[in-house]
């Protein structure tokens, strides 16, 4: 019987790798046979490291890149195609989540946001779509957030962690991106789907403290249950399935 999940010898590049949910995704991928390019603005040699060790029969390559920085994502996916000749998964996971709230919030941390979520899942796109086109297929899988469905918590202070109107606002406009290009892109066998984390235990949210009474599941997700579900709308399985946000919530956002 084939196997719907196998990702053997598809290539899939991460960004925001080198800790928390991206470095959960790429060993996600890793073990299901992807050959993985682990990208973010700090150093990924942690993640590939583990990786190389864990899965031998995978390539690994790391790279530097700031998402922000149009050049560095286009030389990016141009380093790809050139040692591997194909991008068949592209993960937009890199993020940054503002805590200041509405009268506090700077310039300088509204751009951040949305600079860093929103227009670097929009380069990174961009930049893989000419490939994904000539080879007929591939998958964009763009990581958003539960705030952008709700808004962000209905409770809690900034001073409690509770993510700002950038945060949410660019995870709102990646879920929108989401949607615009899957019916874009499906002609040409791309399909483009999200994930929305609901709060997961990484360095992102060491420091916040969530009130679960509200929540189906009552605890914090794992990095790999995200991991899990990136690695499900890559595989061959979820070839009839674009334009969706799958919630990995503990149920937080229901309806
Ligand atoms: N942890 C949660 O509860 C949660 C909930 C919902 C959504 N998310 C989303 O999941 C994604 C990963 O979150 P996480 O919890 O692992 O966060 P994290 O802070 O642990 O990791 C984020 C990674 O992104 C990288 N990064 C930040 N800015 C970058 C840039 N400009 N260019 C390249 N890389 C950059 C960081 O260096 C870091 O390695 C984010 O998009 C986040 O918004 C997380």
């Amino acid at each position: 019987m084939t196997d719907l999940f196998d990702l053997t010898g598809a290539v899939a590049l991460v960004t925001g790798a080198a800790r928390g949910i991206g470095a959960a995704i790429c060993e996600q991928l890793a073990a299901r046979g992807a050959h993985v390019v682990a990208v973010d603005v700090a150093d990924p040699a942690d993640t590939v490291a583990a990786l190389r060790a864990a899965y031998p029969d995978s390539t690994v390559q790391g790279l530097s890149v700031d998402v922000r920085e149009r050049t560095q994502v286009e030389g990016a996916v141009a380093q790809v195609l050139e040692r591997f000749g194909r991008l068949d998964v592209l993960v937009n996971n890199a993020g940054t989540a503002s805590r200041s709230g509405l009268p506090g919030i700077t310039d300088e941390e509204w751009f951040r946001d949305i600079d860093t979520n929103l227009r670097g899942t929009f380069l990174f796109c961009q930049s893989a779509q000419p490939a994904m086109q000539a080879q007929g297929s591939g998958r964009m899988i763009n990581i958003s957030s539960i705030s952008g469905i709700m808004g962000g918590p209905s409770s809690g202070g900034e001073d409690e962690g509770r993510s700002g109107p950038a945060y949410a606002a660019s995870k709102g406009g990646i879920i929108a991106l989401t949607k615009w290009l899957a019916k874009e892109l499906g002609t040409q066998g791309i399909t483009v789907n999200s994930v929305a984390p609901g709060p997961i235990a990484t360095p992102l949210t060491e420091t916040v403290s969530y009130d679960f009474s509200q929540q189906v599941l009552p605890r914090m997700g794992r990095p790999e249950e995200i991991g899990a579900a990136v690695a499900y709308l890559a595989s061959p399985g979820a070839g009839y399935v674009t334009g969706q946000v799958l919630r990995v919530c503990g149920g937080a956002a229901l309806g």
